[in-house]
């Protein structure tokens, strides 16, 4: 049985029918096509799927797509200005696989210790977020 539910989601009203074992990341991802919150481990170890829910970050492996009824979701995507996402400068990125998931943790104010990452190593991680919360004067921010 299906249940209907109505979400903000990157400012946009939406409405939709979803299985109740359905999880918000598999509505974003598979109904929405947000295809940038990402799929890791998928039983909230990596993070790699966080996004913001009303504000604050979760990882969307694990709340229920039901549960987010009436709420309001932001995913990496809703963070890009005219289609853009500002650079990020201090080689933070590798393969690039956490790193909307590290940006979404960063703007929902979480710590990033949830957060993993298999190739850029977690220090050049935490100077772009630090650039982005502060950027030098006449220098564009380093992160979304
Ligand atoms: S995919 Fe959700 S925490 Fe890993
Ligand atoms: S940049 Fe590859 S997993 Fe983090």
């Amino acid at each position: 049985m299906r249940h209907s539910i109505a979400m903000t989601v990157n400012g946009r009203r939406t409405v939709l029918d979803v299985e109740p074992h359905r999880t918000l990341l598999e509505v974003l991802r598979d109904r929405l096509d947000l295809l940038g919150t990402r799929e890791g481990c998928g039983v909230g170890e990596c993070g790699a799927c966080t996004v913001l829910l009303n504000g604050r970050a979760v990882v969307s492996c694990l709340v229920l797509a039901v549960s987010a009824d009436g709420a309001e979701i932001t995913t990496i995507e809703g963070l890009a200005k005219e289609g853009r996402l500002d650079p990020i400068r201090t080689g933070a990125i590798q393969c690039g696989f956490c790193t909307p998931g590290m940006i979404m943790a960063a703007k929902g104010a979480s710590v990033l210790e949830g957060n993993l990452c298999r190739c850029t190593g977690y220090a050049k991680i935490h100077e772009a977020i630090a650039q982005s919360a502060s950027p030098p004067a006449g220098r564009e921010t380093t992160s979304a």
